[in-house]
């Protein structure tokens, strides 16, 4: 059955060929990125391979938490239901370690945007059928200290990489416990894929592109994942598709949880209140 199905960062890399495979199935899909040019591009490419005229794009730089906020209202303005959410959209190396208003540049795209965009849009999510909400964690995680969550302290770019991954998968599982209505899965797509992060990171790449696009698919329709909300799946831990397995310690931990969350709230509060 046809699903309505954003996918935030689809402009580029694994974000950009899982939007491609959906469209390719016939749904609906809804394109994100930050760029008007390279978001109109990307619907127009994925409309002439695919054949497929149900392809929509939104335009929010998550650097921007308002922006987010915006994209977010526009959502629920614009959409009736979205059977489908797959958060994305992530950086790595970066020209810039601050965003305009002083938060760490990966804290803010790769957790905290996926936060407020997904609290958001939630009453959206939950008319979907069988919502899923996939977030996109990493094999790097690393314990969240509050200075660098609130953007007052600075590491270097693996560190905050790592610790917005870790936050993003606390958040998962939070999220999948608050809402068993919806099924939430964080995924490490596998290291070092064939993608622009891995290039400017690293210059080189360990697996193609098509293994994370696979496996974001597959967890995202498949009827094997119904029973997996609140679980992390690690595309590592086998070849060509991973399996279910523990994430860092820190995500099973509710007092920690609780904690991120808390203070999670106190940074969003201040940004959208300050702009
Ligand atoms: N590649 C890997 O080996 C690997 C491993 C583990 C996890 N991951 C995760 O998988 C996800 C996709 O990674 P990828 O390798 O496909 O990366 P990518 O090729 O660099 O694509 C990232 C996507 O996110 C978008 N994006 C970046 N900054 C943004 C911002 N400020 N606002 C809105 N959109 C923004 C990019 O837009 P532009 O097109 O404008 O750049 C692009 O569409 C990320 O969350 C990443 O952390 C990747």
């Amino acid at each position: 059955m046809s699903k309505t199905i954003l996918v935030t960062g689809s402009t580029d890399g694994i974000g950009k060929g899982t939007a491609l495979k959906f469209a390719q199935e016939g749904h609906t899909v809804y394109v994100h990125g930050r760029n008007q040019e390279k978001v109109n591009h990307v619907i127009a490419e994925i409309k002439k391979a695919t054949n497929n005229e149900n392809i929509k794009g939104f335009v929010a730089d998550f650097s921007d938490l308002n922006a987010v906020k915006k994209l977010s209202e526009q959502i629920k303005n614009e959409i009736l239901s979205l059977d489908i959410l797959i958060n994305n959209a992530g950086v790595f190396k970066t020209a810039v370690d601050k965003t305009k208003d002083n938060l760490d540049i990966r804290i803010a795209v790769n957790y905290l945007a996926a936060y407020i965009l997904t609290e958001t849009i939630l009453p959206v999510l939950e008319k979907g059928k069988a919502t899923r909400v996939i977030n996109l964690s990493s094999a790097a995680q690393s314990t969240v200290k509050k200075g660098i969550l609130t953007g007052d302290f600075s590491v270097n770019a693996s560190e905050s990489y790592a610790q917005s991954k870790l936050a993003l998968t606390m958040w998962s599982f939070h999220f999948a416990k608050q809402h068993p209505n919806i099924i939430t899965i964080a995924v490490n797509p596998g290291s070092l894929l064939n993608t622009k992060m891995a290039k400017e990171a690293y210059g080189e790449h360990w697996s193609s592109a098509d293994k994370g696009i696979d496996i974001l698919c597959d967890l995202a329709i498949s009827k094997e994942h119904l029973n997996k909300s609140g679980l992390y799946f690690d595309n590592d831990k086998g070849d060509p598709k991973g399996r279910f397995a523990n994430a860092h310690p820190d995500a099973y931990n509710s007092l920690l949880i609780e904690e991120l969350l808390a203070n999670t709230q106190e940074v969003i509060n201040s940004e959208l209140i300050r702009s």
